[in-house]
């Protein structure tokens, strides 16, 4: 099948290669003239594993190709919207100009029967209106909301083999135009259907409040486990076996219950306050004031990952040399987007400490962000002589790390353990002082 993507960022690019991966022929469209010379390169303009790989098969094939032209998403059957929707500065909404614009932009190019398949995260309603705006140019094409729920990191195979597959379409009883688009969209996803992937079809409405409802869903849980962190630091209790033992009642899980610095990224954060700001538009903002505390705690962790490398320090940083590991909001990502990491090295930094971080992928989108920040290529050169080393973002090669090697190039044997990711037994039996936020 003949499909266009518009928007080549972490979700575009990876949907655009995994569909040509299944057999289609797509063109990715994106405005950003060296993120699509890159991706016609074969070069992933960011680090996500295997996407490299797929890209250079289905480039080879001729299914995949990459222009800058909106006018080459003409002629394809299904259209998918998959631009960003960042936060608005200075709000909690998100900002809607790259979806309305990629839509407006598909407009013109539509004949009957094609399909406008939104994945982009967005405010419950948007894909009503824009659904109204896809009838009114072409009143035999059709708009379906398919959320995204792929994890950087995890993309390529999240996209091939989704939990989940959910399409929103308005009227999909009564209307045999909408029962076509549905077909239409399990012929896309045909491989993962007959591999037994569940479908949900649902409103437009509830389409878009699951991709909400799941993101925040993941924020309150991780949140839930850093206030008991915090409660676990009151009374001297350790949170990591708290999460090993109500992780073990399978209504829990033990999943997304990992206590430290708390969530990051391009996703997280703003969905949760995005959604904050919907429910207030709607006058139901109640229904979601405990997202503000899930917020408020996640950056709270921040604060106190500084105040414990203060307290470990004797009672000030200033001039301190701290070794930061970890620059990405998380593990096999270069993303450096509200990073909790970078948000710590910066605060100590601007509090007078000499703060270095490392990161094995980061670097250089971390440069462009913390210009004044001081960054080293390798973990030796990070922790040269540092006074207290600390680990931000649970990278396999930071959680392997030989505590006996590392004491050697240290200054003082001081860990941080931002992320709960090493064991303390050994750590200490190796000679080092070793914290973390809610652990003895
Ligand atoms: C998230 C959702 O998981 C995904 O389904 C959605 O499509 C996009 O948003 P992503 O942003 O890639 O994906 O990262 P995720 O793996 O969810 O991690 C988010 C943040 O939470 C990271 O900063 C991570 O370090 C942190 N985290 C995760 C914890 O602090 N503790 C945990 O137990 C799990």
């Amino acid at each position: 099948m003949r499909i266009s993507v518009i928007g080549c960022g972490y979700l575009g690019a990876v949907h655009a290669a995994c569909l040509a991966r299944l057999g289609h022929e797509v063109v990715g469209v994106d405005v950003v003239p060296e993120q699509v010379t890159a991706l016609a390169g074969g070069l992933a303009p960011f680090h996500e594993p295997g996407l490299e790989g797929l890209l250079g098969e289905t480039l080879g094939s001729g299914r995949l190709t990459f222009t800058t032209d909106p006018a080459s998403s003409a002629g394809a059957r299904v259209h998918f919207v998959c631009v960003g929707t960042p936060q608005r500065r200075g709000e909690y909404a998100a900002d809607l100009s790259a979806v309305r614009s990629a839509v407006e932009g598909i407009l013109p190019l539509l004949t009957p029967g094609d399909l406008v398949v939104g994945k982009s995260t967005v405010p419950v309603g948007t894909a009503e209106m824009l659904s109204e705006r896809v009838r009114e140019a072409q009143p035999e094409a059709e708009l379906v909301w398919n959320p995204e729920f792929l994890r950087e990191g995890h993309a390529v195979a999240d996209t091939l083999s989704p939990d989940r597959l959910v399409y929103g379409v308005a009227d999909v009883e009564g209307r045999e135009q909408a029962q076509a688009a549905v077909k239409l969209l399990d012929e896309v996803y045909a491989e993962a259907i007959a591999a037994g992937t569940p479908r949900i079809v649902t409103d437009l409405a509830t389409a878009q409040l699951v991709k909400v409802a799941a993101n925040s869903f993941l924020a309150t849980k991780i949140s839930f486990i850093n206030a008991m962190a915090e409660l676990c630091e009151a009374t001297g209790a350790d949170v990591v076996a708290l999460a090993d033992a109500i992780g073990h009642d399978a209504r829990i899980g033990r999943r997304f219950l990992n206590a430290g610095v708390g969530f990051g990224g391009g996703c997280l954060p703003k969905d949760i306050r995005a959604f904050m700001a919907r429910a207030g538009e709607l006058g139901v903002d109640q229904a979601l004031t405990f997202l503000r505390e899930v917020d408020s705690i996640n950056m709270r962790r921040r604060v106190r990952m500084v105040d414990l490398a203060r307290e470990v320090c004797g009672g000030s940083i200033v001039g301190r040399r701290i070794a930061v590991l970890g620059a990405a909001f998380k593990p096999d990502s270069d993303d450096i987007r509200d990073s909790p990491a970078l948000n710590v090295a910066a605060q100590m930094q601007l509090q007078g400490a000499q703060v270095r971080v490392t990161d094995p992928k980061a670097l250089d989108n971390a440069r462009k962000r913390w210009p004044d920040l001081a960054f080293a290529e390798t973990v030796a050169d990070a922790v040269a002589d540092a006074e207290v080393v600390m680990v931000l973002t649970e990278w396999p090669e930071y959680v392997g790390l030989d505590p006996v090697a590392l004491r050697e190039q240290v200054a003082t044997p001081r860990l941080i353990d931002g992320r709960n990711c090493l064991d303390p037994v050994t750590w200490r039996a190796a000679g080092w002082t070793y914290r973390a936020l809610g652990r003895p």
